[in-house]
């Protein structure tokens, strides 16, 4: 099975994630979280874990002993495990879960969808491990739109490099309208499918800040800038920089996302 584009771009620092996308989970997470319904009682799994902000947050609603989380980068299943101790934490991927028949109430993935090497195979076993009557609930990035940061980048790299249209995310990312994870969570037997838009915000020091995380390869656009000649990597800062039309100064960007969820039948 080979990995879907962009898939091998985390595996890398946790920091530098937290300081990138890292940045909107906890509030996504929440959000996510909310729209999925669960309530104290209910034992969770989440797939795709990264760094942990989702798991955090499960774990701070559910306790600890009642949170699973899986992700196929180490380096990211290690910094989740070391940031919510007692959580329950393995390397894998959604198409593998290594999981019995509904373990849980819920399983819930941010961010991941779009990651999948095989988002059927993927979401048909977070289906598989959550109990009848349970929720599988997803975001994904509006990457095409709302996602202001990613829009931005790409709107920039592109302008500089039409050559870079094939890797703008709001392009080659599969599962990323509420149309298609509707389809996406019906045609895996999941009931009573409803889907929205979550927007949260993140706050940056300065440019500087927003910039730095990219340089070090993180996801997939840093990994595009990281692979630029220091030059052509100076011109897509400024060109960034002036379409967000922001300097060194504090400033704050919002980010959409598409949630959908749906039961198990
Ligand atoms: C954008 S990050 C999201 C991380 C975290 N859920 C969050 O909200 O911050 C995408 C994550 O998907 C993971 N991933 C990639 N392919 C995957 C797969 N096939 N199954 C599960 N997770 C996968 C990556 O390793 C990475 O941690």
């Amino acid at each position: 099975m080979s990995e879907a584009r962009g898939a091998a771009t985390f595996r890398t620092s946790a920091a530098a994630y937290d300081r990138h996308i890292g940045r909107y989970a906890p509030a996504l997470a929440a959000g996510l979280i909310a729209r999925a319904g669960l309530e104290p009682g209910s034992r969770a799994l989440d797939v795709g874990c990264g760094p942990g902000a989702l798991t955090a947050a499960l774990a701070g609603l559910l306790g600890a002993d009642e949170v699973a989380a899986v992700d196929p980068s180490e380096p990211f299943a290690r910094a989740c495990a070391e940031r919510v101790p007692g959580a329950r934490v393995e390397v894998a991927a959604a198409e593998a879960l290594p999981f019995a028949d509904a373990s849980f109430d819920a399983a819930l993935s941010q961010l991941v969808v779009n990651f999948m090497t095989d988002a059927p195979a993927g979401v048909g076993e977070m289906r598989r491990v959550t109990r009848p009557g349970g929720t599988v609930a997803s975001a994904v990035w509006d990457y095409a739109g709302g996602m202001t940061l990613l829009r931005r980048f790409w709107d920039a790299a592109v302008a500089l490099d039409a050559g870079a249209a094939d890797l703008d995310e709001g392009r080659s990312m599969p599962w990323c309208r509420p149309d298609e994870l509707e389809r996406l969570w019906r045609d895996a037997g999941l009931d009573d499918v409803r889907s929205g838009e979550l927007v949260v915000e993140a706050g940056y020091e300065g440019f500087d800040d927003l910039w730095q995380p990219l340089e070090s390869g993180v996801g997939p656009a840093g990994a595009y800038a990281a692979g630029l000649p220091a030059e052509r990597r100076e011109r897509l800062r400024e060109g960034l920089r002036s379409r967000l039309d922001v300097g060194e100064e504090p400033f704050r960007l919002t980010a959409r996302a598409w949630w959908v969820a749906g039961r198990v039948g």
